[in-house]
Protein backbone atom coordinates (compact mmCIF):
# COMPACT_ATOMS: atom_id res chain seq x y z
CA UNK A 1 0.00 0.00 0.00
CA UNK A 2 2.83 2.56 0.87
CA UNK A 3 5.06 1.82 -2.31
CA UNK A 4 1.73 2.04 -4.35
CA UNK A 5 1.41 5.71 -2.10
CA UNK A 6 4.68 6.63 -2.33
CA UNK A 7 4.90 5.30 -6.41
CA UNK A 8 2.20 8.76 -6.68
CA UNK A 9 5.11 11.40 -5.83
CA UNK A 10 7.91 12.05 -7.98
CA UNK A 11 10.44 11.63 -4.93
CA UNK A 12 13.77 10.66 -4.73
CA UNK A 13 13.63 7.25 -2.92
CA UNK A 14 16.63 7.72 -0.85
CA UNK A 15 15.05 10.84 0.91
CA UNK A 16 13.05 10.80 4.10
CA UNK A 17 11.40 13.80 3.36
CA UNK A 18 9.68 14.85 6.70
CA UNK A 19 8.52 18.33 5.84
CA UNK A 20 5.85 18.18 3.59
CA UNK A 21 4.52 21.30 6.02
CA UNK A 22 7.43 23.41 4.46
CA UNK A 23 7.68 22.40 0.71
CA UNK A 24 4.94 19.63 -0.16
CA UNK A 25 5.67 17.29 -2.87
CA UNK A 26 3.22 17.75 -6.30
CA UNK A 27 1.72 14.08 -6.88
CA UNK A 28 2.14 13.13 -10.35
CA UNK A 29 -0.85 13.22 -11.50
CA UNK A 30 -1.14 16.54 -10.75
CA UNK A 31 2.15 17.67 -12.38
CA UNK A 32 0.41 16.40 -15.41
CA UNK A 33 -2.60 18.02 -14.75
CA UNK A 34 -0.62 21.16 -14.77
CA UNK A 35 1.42 20.44 -17.66
CA UNK A 36 -1.78 19.80 -19.69
CA UNK A 37 -3.26 23.14 -18.79
CA UNK A 38 0.59 25.00 -19.86
CA UNK A 39 0.11 23.04 -23.35
CA UNK A 40 -3.18 23.52 -23.29
CA UNK A 41 -2.43 28.16 -23.01
CA UNK A 42 0.40 27.53 -25.15
CA UNK A 43 -1.43 26.30 -28.17
CA UNK A 44 -2.70 29.80 -28.35
CA UNK A 45 -1.64 31.75 -25.61
CA UNK A 46 -3.13 35.38 -26.15
CA UNK A 47 -6.42 33.61 -26.75
CA UNK A 48 -6.38 31.63 -23.68
CA UNK A 49 -5.78 34.53 -21.52
CA UNK A 50 -8.19 37.08 -22.90
CA UNK A 51 -11.27 34.43 -23.74
CA UNK A 52 -11.02 31.31 -21.69
CA UNK A 53 -9.00 31.97 -17.97
CA UNK A 54 -12.08 33.91 -17.01
CA UNK A 55 -14.33 31.37 -17.18
CA UNK A 56 -11.72 28.86 -16.32
CA UNK A 57 -10.63 30.45 -13.35
CA UNK A 58 -14.11 30.89 -12.09
CA UNK A 59 -14.68 27.49 -12.24
CA UNK A 60 -11.07 26.72 -10.50
CA UNK A 61 -12.49 29.21 -7.43
CA UNK A 62 -15.80 27.38 -6.94
CA UNK A 63 -14.07 24.09 -6.97
CA UNK A 64 -11.67 25.56 -3.62
CA UNK A 65 -14.58 27.86 -2.33
CA UNK A 66 -16.57 24.63 -2.09
CA UNK A 67 -13.76 22.95 -0.23
CA UNK A 68 -13.25 25.41 2.06
CA UNK A 69 -16.93 26.37 2.82
CA UNK A 70 -16.58 29.76 0.89
CA UNK A 71 -18.25 31.50 -1.90
CA UNK A 72 -16.91 31.52 -4.89
CA UNK A 73 -17.35 35.62 -4.75
CA UNK A 74 -15.80 36.16 -1.89
CA UNK A 75 -12.08 34.22 -2.53
CA UNK A 76 -10.02 35.13 -5.01
CA UNK A 77 -6.36 33.30 -6.00
CA UNK A 78 -3.01 34.19 -4.62
CA UNK A 79 0.31 33.01 -5.88
CA UNK A 80 1.35 32.07 -2.63
CA UNK A 81 0.13 32.90 1.70
CA UNK A 82 3.23 35.66 1.68
CA UNK A 83 1.28 37.53 -0.99
CA UNK A 84 -2.21 36.68 0.28
CA UNK A 85 -1.25 38.39 3.84
CA UNK A 86 0.91 40.99 2.11
CA UNK A 87 -2.55 42.14 0.12
CA UNK A 88 -4.45 42.88 3.02
CA UNK A 89 -1.36 43.85 5.32
CA UNK A 90 -0.98 46.79 2.49
CA UNK A 91 -4.26 47.58 2.00
CA UNK A 92 -4.60 48.53 6.00
CA UNK A 93 -4.99 52.58 6.47
CA UNK A 94 -3.11 52.78 9.47
CA UNK A 95 -2.30 55.83 11.70
CA UNK A 96 0.94 56.90 13.95
CA UNK A 97 0.39 55.37 16.71
CA UNK A 98 -1.70 52.48 15.98
CA UNK A 99 -0.84 48.80 16.49
CA UNK A 100 -0.70 45.15 14.39
CA UNK A 101 -1.19 42.68 17.12
CA UNK A 102 1.13 39.35 16.34
CA UNK A 103 1.82 36.16 17.89
CA UNK A 104 5.24 35.06 18.93
CA UNK A 105 4.45 31.72 17.15
CA UNK A 106 3.49 33.44 13.92
CA UNK A 107 5.53 33.18 10.71
CA UNK A 108 8.56 35.31 10.17
CA UNK A 109 7.86 36.74 6.37
CA UNK A 110 4.36 37.49 7.61
CA UNK A 111 5.94 39.74 10.33
CA UNK A 112 8.33 40.96 8.65
CA UNK A 113 5.43 42.23 5.68
CA UNK A 114 3.31 43.57 8.83
CA UNK A 115 6.72 45.49 10.12
CA UNK A 116 7.01 46.86 6.86
CA UNK A 117 2.99 48.84 6.92
CA UNK A 118 3.41 49.59 10.39
CA UNK A 119 6.55 51.41 9.54
CA UNK A 120 5.48 53.29 6.59
CA UNK A 121 3.15 55.17 8.89
CA UNK A 122 4.37 55.67 12.13
CA UNK A 123 2.33 52.46 13.72
CA UNK A 124 4.07 49.76 15.33
CA UNK A 125 3.82 45.91 16.11
CA UNK A 126 3.06 44.52 19.36
CA UNK A 127 3.49 40.56 20.00
CA UNK A 128 1.07 38.01 22.01
CA UNK A 129 3.48 35.49 23.53
CA UNK A 130 1.92 32.20 23.80
CA UNK A 131 3.94 30.05 26.45
CA UNK A 132 5.80 27.41 24.93
CA UNK A 133 6.76 24.75 25.26
CA UNK A 134 3.85 24.74 28.50
CA UNK A 135 1.58 25.26 25.48
CA UNK A 136 -1.75 25.78 26.30
CA UNK A 137 -3.97 26.90 22.86
CA UNK A 138 -6.83 27.13 24.52
CA UNK A 139 -5.59 30.26 26.64
CA UNK A 140 -4.91 32.19 23.31
CA UNK A 141 -8.78 34.03 23.56
CA UNK A 142 -8.05 34.80 27.51
CA UNK A 143 -4.01 35.81 26.38
CA UNK A 144 -5.70 37.63 23.51
CA UNK A 145 -8.47 39.88 25.73
CA UNK A 146 -5.47 41.45 27.74
CA UNK A 147 -3.50 42.11 24.68
CA UNK A 148 -6.35 43.99 22.60
CA UNK A 149 -5.37 47.85 23.08
CA UNK A 150 -7.46 50.94 21.82
CA UNK A 151 -5.23 51.40 18.76
CA UNK A 152 -4.88 47.64 18.27
CA UNK A 153 -5.82 47.90 13.75
CA UNK A 154 -5.06 43.93 13.28
CA UNK A 155 -4.64 41.13 14.72
CA UNK A 156 -2.86 38.12 12.67
CA UNK A 157 -3.30 34.83 14.20
CA UNK A 158 -1.99 31.48 12.38
CA UNK A 159 -4.66 28.69 12.14
CA UNK A 160 -1.90 26.22 12.71
CA UNK A 161 1.54 27.90 13.90
CA UNK A 162 4.22 27.13 11.31
CA UNK A 163 7.15 26.75 13.79
CA UNK A 164 5.46 24.88 16.80
CA UNK A 165 2.77 23.15 15.10
CA UNK A 166 -0.03 24.59 17.14
CA UNK A 167 -3.54 24.17 15.95
CA UNK A 168 -5.28 27.64 17.68
CA UNK A 169 -8.92 27.82 18.78
CA UNK A 170 -9.92 30.53 15.78
CA UNK A 171 -13.63 30.19 16.25
CA UNK A 172 -13.25 31.55 20.18
CA UNK A 173 -10.86 34.31 19.64
CA UNK A 174 -12.49 35.82 16.49
CA UNK A 175 -15.42 36.54 18.25
CA UNK A 176 -13.69 37.80 20.66
CA UNK A 177 -11.81 40.27 18.48
CA UNK A 178 -15.39 41.05 16.80
CA UNK A 179 -17.02 42.02 19.43
CA UNK A 180 -13.97 44.27 20.31
CA UNK A 181 -14.73 45.69 16.93
CA UNK A 182 -10.62 44.49 15.92
CA UNK A 183 -10.36 42.67 12.11
CA UNK A 184 -8.47 39.63 12.45
CA UNK A 185 -6.60 38.06 9.77
CA UNK A 186 -5.78 34.31 9.72
CA UNK A 187 -2.71 33.48 8.44
CA UNK A 188 -4.07 29.21 7.67
CA UNK A 189 -1.06 28.03 5.51
CA UNK A 190 -1.52 25.23 6.79
CA UNK A 191 -4.83 24.34 7.10
CA UNK A 192 -6.70 23.48 3.85
CA UNK A 193 -6.05 19.63 3.45
CA UNK A 194 -5.02 19.64 6.82
CA UNK A 195 -8.23 20.66 8.96
CA UNK A 196 -11.71 21.06 7.49
CA UNK A 197 -12.73 24.31 7.07
CA UNK A 198 -15.87 26.51 7.00
CA UNK A 199 -14.64 29.96 6.21
CA UNK A 200 -18.38 31.49 5.93
CA UNK A 201 -19.21 29.78 9.57
CA UNK A 202 -15.72 31.27 10.68
CA UNK A 203 -16.04 34.49 9.57
CA UNK A 204 -12.91 35.94 10.07
CA UNK A 205 -11.79 39.25 8.38
CA UNK A 206 -9.55 37.74 6.10
CA UNK A 207 -8.65 34.33 5.45
CA UNK A 208 -5.37 33.19 3.46
CA UNK A 209 -4.63 29.50 2.56
CA UNK A 210 -2.12 27.36 0.86
CA UNK A 211 -3.27 25.11 -1.59
CA UNK A 212 0.27 24.03 -2.61
CA UNK A 213 1.21 22.60 1.06
CA UNK A 214 -1.84 19.99 2.15
CA UNK A 215 -4.47 20.24 -0.67
CA UNK A 216 -2.15 18.72 -3.01
CA UNK A 217 -1.79 21.58 -5.99
CA UNK A 218 1.19 22.18 -7.62
CA UNK A 219 3.36 25.12 -6.03
CA UNK A 220 2.38 28.58 -6.76
CA UNK A 221 -1.66 28.24 -5.66
CA UNK A 222 -3.01 29.89 -2.46
CA UNK A 223 -6.22 31.89 -2.22
CA UNK A 224 -6.93 34.72 -0.02
CA UNK A 225 -10.74 34.89 1.63
CA UNK A 226 -12.31 38.06 2.23
CA UNK A 227 -15.94 38.52 4.15
CA UNK A 228 -17.63 40.82 1.75
CA UNK A 229 -17.77 43.91 4.15
CA UNK A 230 -13.58 43.46 3.83
CA UNK A 231 -13.45 42.92 -0.06
CA UNK A 232 -13.91 47.04 -0.82
CA UNK A 233 -10.61 48.39 0.55
CA UNK A 234 -8.76 45.31 -0.51
CA UNK A 235 -6.11 45.54 -3.52
CA UNK A 236 -3.25 43.09 -4.29
CA UNK A 237 0.30 44.33 -4.03
CA UNK A 238 0.24 44.23 -8.03
CA UNK A 239 -2.25 46.86 -8.93
CA UNK A 240 -3.56 45.93 -12.24
CA UNK A 241 -6.09 46.81 -14.73
CA UNK A 242 -9.09 45.67 -12.30
CA UNK A 243 -8.04 48.52 -10.24
CA UNK A 244 -10.76 49.50 -8.03
CA UNK A 245 -13.35 47.64 -10.09
CA UNK A 246 -14.18 45.23 -6.77
CA UNK A 247 -12.43 41.92 -5.49
CA UNK A 248 -12.85 39.78 -8.68
CA UNK A 249 -11.57 42.13 -10.87
CA UNK A 250 -8.70 43.36 -9.32
CA UNK A 251 -7.39 40.14 -8.09
CA UNK A 252 -8.18 37.91 -10.74
CA UNK A 253 -5.49 40.13 -13.05
CA UNK A 254 -2.45 41.15 -11.53
CA UNK A 255 -0.15 40.90 -14.48
CA UNK A 256 0.86 38.39 -17.13
CA UNK A 257 1.76 34.82 -15.03
CA UNK A 258 1.45 31.18 -15.18
CA UNK A 259 -2.27 30.46 -14.30
CA UNK A 260 -1.84 26.59 -14.57
CA UNK A 261 -1.34 26.15 -10.47
CA UNK A 262 -4.64 27.58 -10.27
CA UNK A 263 -6.17 25.80 -13.02
CA UNK A 264 -4.59 22.59 -11.39
CA UNK A 265 -5.63 23.00 -8.35
CA UNK A 266 -8.98 21.52 -8.33
CA UNK A 267 -7.35 18.28 -9.18
CA UNK A 268 -5.39 18.29 -6.04
CA UNK A 269 -8.57 18.47 -4.28
CA UNK A 270 -9.56 15.75 -6.26
CA UNK A 271 -6.41 13.98 -5.31
CA UNK A 272 -6.87 14.26 -1.93
CA UNK A 273 -10.70 12.87 -1.87
CA UNK A 274 -9.41 10.09 -4.13
CA UNK A 275 -6.81 9.26 -1.17
CA UNK A 276 -9.70 9.09 1.12
CA UNK A 277 -10.07 12.37 2.46
CA UNK A 278 -10.32 13.13 6.09
CA UNK A 279 -9.70 9.43 6.68
CA UNK A 280 -6.40 9.92 5.28
CA UNK A 281 -5.75 13.02 6.98
CA UNK A 282 -6.10 11.24 10.09
CA UNK A 283 -3.55 8.56 8.79
CA UNK A 284 -1.56 11.16 8.66
CA UNK A 285 -1.96 12.65 12.06
CA UNK A 286 -1.59 8.79 13.27
CA UNK A 287 1.62 8.88 11.90
CA UNK A 288 2.80 11.86 13.21
CA UNK A 289 1.92 11.16 16.54
CA UNK A 290 3.42 7.77 16.51
CA UNK A 291 6.98 8.88 15.09
CA UNK A 292 6.83 11.55 17.49
CA UNK A 293 6.19 9.17 20.68
CA UNK A 294 9.62 7.08 19.68
CA UNK A 295 11.97 9.55 18.94
CA UNK A 296 10.81 11.58 22.36
CA UNK A 297 10.87 7.78 23.82
CA UNK A 298 14.83 8.12 21.98
CA UNK A 299 15.63 11.31 23.18
CA UNK A 300 13.37 12.16 26.40
CA UNK A 301 12.90 15.73 25.94
CA UNK A 302 10.43 17.89 26.93
CA UNK A 303 7.37 17.86 25.33
CA UNK A 304 4.87 20.57 23.85
CA UNK A 305 2.54 20.84 27.16
CA UNK A 306 -0.29 20.53 23.74
CA UNK A 307 0.36 16.69 23.64
CA UNK A 308 -1.54 15.49 20.92
CA UNK A 309 -2.10 18.04 18.41
CA UNK A 310 -4.21 16.03 16.26
CA UNK A 311 -2.19 17.27 13.24
CA UNK A 312 0.19 15.89 10.70
CA UNK A 313 3.12 18.05 12.60
CA UNK A 314 4.85 17.35 15.43
CA UNK A 315 7.15 18.78 17.55
CA UNK A 316 10.10 16.89 18.84
CA UNK A 317 12.66 18.34 21.44
CA UNK A 318 16.22 16.85 20.24
CA UNK A 319 18.66 15.82 23.07
CA UNK A 320 20.69 18.40 24.92
CA UNK A 321 23.97 18.69 23.38
CA UNK A 322 23.06 20.88 20.48
CA UNK A 323 24.04 24.79 20.38
CA UNK A 324 20.48 26.34 20.78
CA UNK A 325 20.55 29.12 18.03
CA UNK A 326 19.08 29.96 15.29
CA UNK A 327 22.44 29.19 13.23
CA UNK A 328 23.21 26.33 14.74
CA UNK A 329 19.53 24.95 14.03
CA UNK A 330 20.28 25.67 10.38
CA UNK A 331 23.88 24.11 10.70
CA UNK A 332 22.08 20.88 11.76
CA UNK A 333 19.43 20.98 9.34
CA UNK A 334 22.13 21.37 6.50
CA UNK A 335 23.54 18.19 7.74
CA UNK A 336 20.64 16.03 8.10
CA UNK A 337 19.92 16.76 4.26
CA UNK A 338 23.62 16.90 3.31
CA UNK A 339 24.92 13.48 5.09
CA UNK A 340 21.62 11.74 5.64
CA UNK A 341 19.72 12.46 3.34
CA UNK A 342 16.95 13.42 5.51
CA UNK A 343 14.92 17.09 5.14
CA UNK A 344 13.18 18.46 8.30
CA UNK A 345 13.38 21.73 9.89
CA UNK A 346 15.29 22.14 13.12
CA UNK A 347 13.96 25.40 14.98
CA UNK A 348 15.43 26.90 18.10
CA UNK A 349 13.23 27.49 20.56
CA UNK A 350 12.60 28.05 24.51
CA UNK A 351 16.81 27.03 24.78
CA UNK A 352 17.01 24.44 22.89
CA UNK A 353 16.54 22.49 19.49
CA UNK A 354 13.73 20.52 18.06
CA UNK A 355 12.60 18.78 14.65
CA UNK A 356 9.20 19.62 13.08
CA UNK A 357 8.02 16.68 11.71
CA UNK A 358 5.17 16.27 8.86
CA UNK A 359 4.00 13.38 7.87
CA UNK A 360 2.31 12.29 4.30
CA UNK A 361 1.10 9.30 2.52
CA UNK A 362 4.61 9.04 0.89
CA UNK A 363 6.21 8.20 4.55
CA UNK A 364 6.54 5.41 6.54
CA UNK A 365 7.28 4.81 10.41
CA UNK A 366 11.19 3.73 9.14
CA UNK A 367 11.70 7.63 7.90
CA UNK A 368 11.60 8.86 11.15
CA UNK A 369 13.63 6.09 12.56
CA UNK A 370 16.80 6.95 10.36
CA UNK A 371 16.93 10.78 12.35
CA UNK A 372 17.92 8.32 15.65
CA UNK A 373 21.16 7.26 14.43
CA UNK A 374 21.84 10.70 11.82
CA UNK A 375 21.39 12.79 15.46
CA UNK A 376 23.32 10.48 17.43
CA UNK A 377 26.51 10.81 14.77
CA UNK A 378 25.83 14.52 14.60
CA UNK A 379 25.85 15.03 18.77
CA UNK A 380 29.29 13.35 18.43
C1 LIG B 1 2.04 30.08 8.80
C2 LIG B 1 2.68 30.36 7.46
N1 LIG B 1 2.37 31.49 6.82
C3 LIG B 1 2.88 31.78 5.61
C4 LIG B 1 3.74 30.91 4.99
C5 LIG B 1 4.29 31.27 3.65
O1 LIG B 1 3.77 30.44 2.69
P1 LIG B 1 4.19 30.66 1.17
O2 LIG B 1 5.63 30.26 1.09
O3 LIG B 1 3.27 29.78 0.43
O4 LIG B 1 4.01 32.10 0.87
C6 LIG B 1 4.09 29.70 5.62
C7 LIG B 1 5.01 28.76 4.96
O5 LIG B 1 5.38 27.75 5.47
C8 LIG B 1 3.55 29.43 6.88
O6 LIG B 1 3.86 28.32 7.54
Amino acid sequence: MRRRLQALFPLDPAMAYLNHGTVGLTPWPILRQAAAWREAIESNPARFLRLELPDRLAWARGEVARFVGARPDDLVFAVNATAGCGAVLGSLRLAPGDEILLTDHGYGAVRHAAQHVAGRSGARLATLGLPFPESDPAALPALLGRALRPRTRLVVLDHITSETALPLPLAEAVALCRGAGVPVLVDGAHAPGHLTLDLDALAADWYVGTLHKWAFAPRGAAFLWARSDRQDDLEPSAISWGYRQGLQASFGWTGTSDPTPYLAAPAGLVFLAGLGGPAVRARNAALAREAAAMLRGCWRGPEPAVGDNGLAMHLVALPEGFAANPSAALRLRDRLLRSHRIEVPVIARAGRLWLRLSAQVYNELADYERLVPAIAAERG
